[in-house]
């Protein structure tokens, strides 16, 4: 499938200069969004993951549908301020601003495969900041999937040392 038909490329949002990839126009189409999820669960299934973790909010549009699909949890990442109980956090910094993401404490087991799910990989400031934090937990980063990956921005560089998989690059 030509997913990349399914996406609207956006000048000029949220900033002068920026081409904003919107995946709203996939996730309304239920063949599209669903066989998007469908290839993104199939890359994981053979890596026996035992959660899901995702960060807010576009993290929940991919995250979500692939632990369903996988029959395991979803752990959210969230801002700051948002989760009710003990957290850890990391500051991080966003192709457009920056932040402090954080999960709660005992969200992931020691020992537990996780796999990280997110729509996008621009320069990979959110991804970075989650890995931290998942192996701070006791957590084995087993693979990571995207909808979108923006090669020119070299988010890649900062995940070599894991097992990407990205749907569609421009
Ligand atoms: C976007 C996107 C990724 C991140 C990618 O999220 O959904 O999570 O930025 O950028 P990076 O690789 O440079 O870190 P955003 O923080 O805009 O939040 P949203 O999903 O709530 O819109």
């Amino acid at each position: 499938m030509d997913f990349k038909k399914y996406i609207t490329v956006v000048s000029d949002f949220p900033k002068e200069g920026i081409k904003f990839k919107d995946i709203t126009t996939l996730m309304e189409d239920g063949e599209a969004y669903k066989k998007a999820i469908d290839e993104m669960a199939a890359f994981a299934k053979e890596k026996d993951i035992d959660v899901v973790v995702g960060p807010e909010a576009r993290g929940f549009v991919v995250g979500c549908p692939i632990s369903y699909s996988l029959g395991i949890g979803f752990v959210p990442v969230r801002k700051e301020g948002k989760l009710p109980r003990e957290v850890i956090g990391v500051d991080y910094g966003l192709e457009y601003g920056k932040d402090r993401l954080n999960m709660h404490k005992d969200s992931i087991k020691p020992g537990q495969k996780v796999l990280i799910a997110d729509d996008l990989l621009a320069t990979g400031g959110t991804i970075e900041a989650t890995i931290q934090m998942v192996e701070e937990l006791g957590g084995v980063v087993a693979g990571i999937v995207f909808l979108i990956e923006l090669s020119y921005l070299d988010g890649r560089e900062k995940l070599k040392d894991y097992e990407v998989f990205s749907l569609m690059k421009y």
